[in-house]
Order: C-alpha cells, then sequence, then structure tokens
C-alpha cells in the first residue's frame, strides 16, 4: 500500500513536538530531528522520523518529495489577527509618526472607529474579496491557519457580517480561520454619550452569536479610557457561561490588570501585555495562561517591546502573531515578526519557532489537530528555503518560504 506522499531528506524536522522539561526554558523543549522525513496518509501525518525511509512506506503510488537538506516545520499560525476589515489608514501615518498617541487618535474619532466606518459601509463581498487577499500573502509566508476577530462592526448587523466572512473564507481558500467575537474593540459614536449602554448592547450580542456557531472565542480590548477591568470581568464572565473560550487584549499601553484578570477567568490568552505588572506575569504562569507577543505593534507604534525574557523565565508559555490589522500593525508578514521577536527581544530560534507552531496551536485551541508534526494531526507544513532554523530568524525582512502544503496537498510554491 504505503503512504500517499513522503516528504524526506529533512535537513531539519522542526516537529514542534515538547520533549520532557530538562533544567532550562519551556519554551526551548521542541523537538527539531537532523535528517528526517515525514510520510502522510490522508491528508494526515501517518508517521515520520530520522535517517532513510522504512521500505514497507512506499508503496507504486506513493508521491517522493526531496526536501533537499532544508527545513520543514509545521505550519505557520498567525494566532492574533483582525483580518476582516474595510479600507486603510494610511491618512494618519503622518500623525503617527510626528508623535500623536494611538489613543488620542481614537479619542479623536480615528483610530479603531475610522475602520469602524469603512467596514460598515462595505458590503460581505468587498470584505470577503479584501480578506481572502490578505490570506494569499499570509500563505506566502508559510502561515497554514489564522485567528480572525471581528470588532469593526460594532453593532449586531455588522459584526454578523465581519464574522460571515470567517466562515465563508473557511470555504474558498485552503488556510484555516478560527473566529473571535470582539464586539467590545472601541466604543461606536452612536454611543459616546452612554458608553454604558453600549456594553449591555455587546453583552446582548453574545447568545446570538453563540447560537449562529459565529465564533469560539470571546476577546475585549481592556484598556484605560476603553474596556475597563470591571467591565470586561462582566463581558466575558457572560461570554464564558455562554460557551466562549476568552481572550484579552491585556496591559497594551497602560499596566490595568489585564493580565491578573485574565488569569482569574481562566482565560486561554492574554495578548500584547507589552505594560504587564509582576503580578500579571505570575497570574499568567499559574492559570497556565498563554503570553501572545505581537511585537509588529510595538515596532509600528514605536512602543517598548513586551518583556518576552521576563516571561519566559517566569515560566510563562509564549505565542507570537502578526496582530494584522489596518491601524497598529498593517503587516501580514509573519515570518518579519519572528525576526523581530528574535532580534528585539532575545528571543532564540527554538523559542520563536514554538510560539508560532504548538504555543500558537494552543491560543486558538487547536492543539489536537494542528501546530506540530505528531501522527495523526493535519499535514500542514512549510519547507524553507534555507538549512536551518537560525538562518530564517538570521536573514530577516524576506520570505523564506519555499511551499506550503495544507491537508497534504500543495497550496503554495515559489
Ligand atoms: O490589537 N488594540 C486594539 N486593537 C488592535 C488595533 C486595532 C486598530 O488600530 O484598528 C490591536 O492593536
Ligand atoms: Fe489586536
Amino acid at each position: 500500500m504505503g503512504a500517499d506522499l513522503i516528504f524526506y531528506n529533512i535537513g531539519q524536522l522542526v516537529t514542534s513536538r515538547e520533549l520532557e522539561k530538562n533544567s532550562g526554558s519551556s519554551m526551548e523543549n521542541i523537538e527539531i530531528l537532523e535528517n528526517g522525513y515525514v510520510a502522510v496518509e490522508n491528508g494526515h501525518i501517518l508517521t515520520f522520523g530520522t535517517g532513510k525511509v522504512p521500505n514497507n512506506l512506499v508503496g507504486l503510488n506513493t508521491k517522493l518529495i526531496d526536501v533537499e537538506g532544508k527545513v520543514l516545520s509545521p505550519g505557520l499560525i498567525d494566532s492574533h489577527t483582525h483580518l476582516v476589515h474595510g479600507g486603510s489608514r494610511e491618512n494618519e501615518f503622518s500623525m503617527k509618526i510626528s508623535g500623536v498617541p494611538y489613543l488620542e487618535i481614537l479619542k479623536n474619532g480615528g483610530g479603531i472607529l475610522s475602520s469602524v466606518s469603512a467596514t460598515r459601509e462595505a458590503t460581505a463581498e468587498e470584505l470577503l474579496s479584501k480578506a481572502k487577499n490578505t490570506l494569499a500573502k499570509m500563505l506566502s509566508f508559510g502561515v497554514t491557519a489564522v485567528e480572525s476577530k471581528s470588532g469593526y462592526g460594532l453593532d449586531l448587523e455588522n459584526e454578523i457580517k465581519q464574522l460571515e466572512v470567517n466562515k465563508t473564507l473557511n470555504l474558498i481558500q485552503p488556510i484555516h480561520i478560527i473566529s473571535t467575537f470582539m464586539g467590545a474593540h472601541a466604543t461606536p459614536k452612536e454611543f459616546k454619550d452612554s458608553p454604558e449602554r453600549f456594553l449591555d448592547s455587546v453583552i446582548n450580542m453574545l447568545p446570538i452569536i453563540k447560537e449562529k456557531e459565529l465564533a469560539e472565542f470571546c476577546d475585549v480590548f481592556c484598556e484605560k479610557n476603553i474596556f475597563s477591568i470591571p467591565e470586561s470581568k462582566e463581558l466575558l464572565s457572560k461570554a464564558k457561561e455562554l460557551g466562549f473560550k476568552i481572550k484579552i487584549h491585556a496591559d497594551e499601553i497602560e499596566s490595568l490588570g489585564g493580565a491578573e484578570l485574565a488569569g482569574e477567568l481562566g482565560a486561554v490568552s492574554a495578548d500584547h501585555i507589552m505594560a504587564i505588572s509582576e503580578a500579571g506575569i505570575q497570574s499568567l504562569k499559574e492559570n497556565q495562561v498563554i503570553g501572545n507577543l505581537l511585537p509588529g505593534t510595538s515596532f509600528n507604534l514605536c512602543k517598548a517591546y513586551a518583556p518576552a525574557r521576563k516571561l519566559i523565565e517566569s515560566g510563562v508559555e509564549i505565542a507570537l502573531s502578526t496582530d494584522y490589522n489596518p491601524g497598529s500593525c498593517p503587516c501580514e508578514n509573519l515570518q518579519l515578526i519572528m525576526q523581530i521577536a528574535a532580534s528585539q527581544m532575545k528571543m532564540t530560534p527554538k523559542e520563536v519557532f514554538k510560539a508560532v507552531t504548538i504555543n500558537a496551536a494552543k491560543s486558538i485551541g487547536k492543539e489536537d489537530t494542528i501546530g506540530s508534526i505528531d501522527v495523526g494531526k493535519k499535514a500542514d507544513f512549510v519547507i524553507f528555503d534555507a538549512h536551518n532554523i537560525d538562518y530564517i530568524l538570521y536573514h530577516f525582512g524576506t520570505s523564506h518560504t519555499q511551499s506550503v502544503y495544507i491537508g497534504g496537498s500543495l497550496v503554495y510554491k515559489k
């Protein structure tokens, strides 16, 4: 019989399987095999190993792919994006570089609110076509799964419009989309004078989103003058009761206690955490909340980076994502984010790869099916035009992707 497909002569096979913890940090404990092979059957991983491919795996119809000593890793996962939105915000760029703060632009009706207007004005078809183009770029960087948040509709009709685009994207293009409801992203202008009524309206959207099966996660922008700790807690507790998994945009600009709240509520991830406190770090560690770091946003907003080394040394598990959005990070290049994480946040190549594979899968609740090379998981792989992972992080500003497979099918080739 044999396998459908075998990749052989893999110089570094990044399985991203977590090895028993030795004395070092657990972010370094991923397996990388030299001279590896991976066999695929029915779109899933049949087996893998090192050295010569066992004869019994090779049948008459087996397709053999020579990886020529290069790196093969699990498909990269971008576990925090604001993928679906209308318009762009280059009109705010000069303001931003002249030093006007991000929250100041928002306060004056720009920022997120400008993207809300553009998203409300766009048809579902327009949003779909724009997001599909973005995903094609993401795929070229080796991304095979993307978390996608709503939050530019801010009313029921337009939040549903965004989330339905996520659903359609899952049907018309190969990248797996994981959907998050983020109705509490900003207070829209029609609620400017009564923000508490807006929070109630978001809470009232929850059962409808749930019933329509439009999102697995609920997220909130927990920030000074956006949504407070008590407001975020009220919303997320209701979401949790209804069966949503929880994420928080936490301690991005001010150290408000979002990471502490993430621990208290059992969130899957706390994202951004540039201004996380000591207590917040402990809360993530003790409650096994993934710290999802978005260094592209720090880079673009000219802000401090999240304290990656401190988090890692404190035992927090880290994921890395683009935060792709039209304001704080208009960048779909996850490889650049990985390169910034290594050079600016001093994450090691192994830590970076763990953060965009198995830990990213955990931060979207998909670690049982994707994120590592393990028997039975989906055959989602990237082959890099590089002979070791250090090269991929060292040579920055470019894409090293040679080809991408999702469910064992070739979906991108350079
Ligand atoms: O994660 N911080 C809040 N939301 C996004 C930015 C959204 C926007 O600026 O449009 C973020 O950075
Ligand atoms: Fe975000």
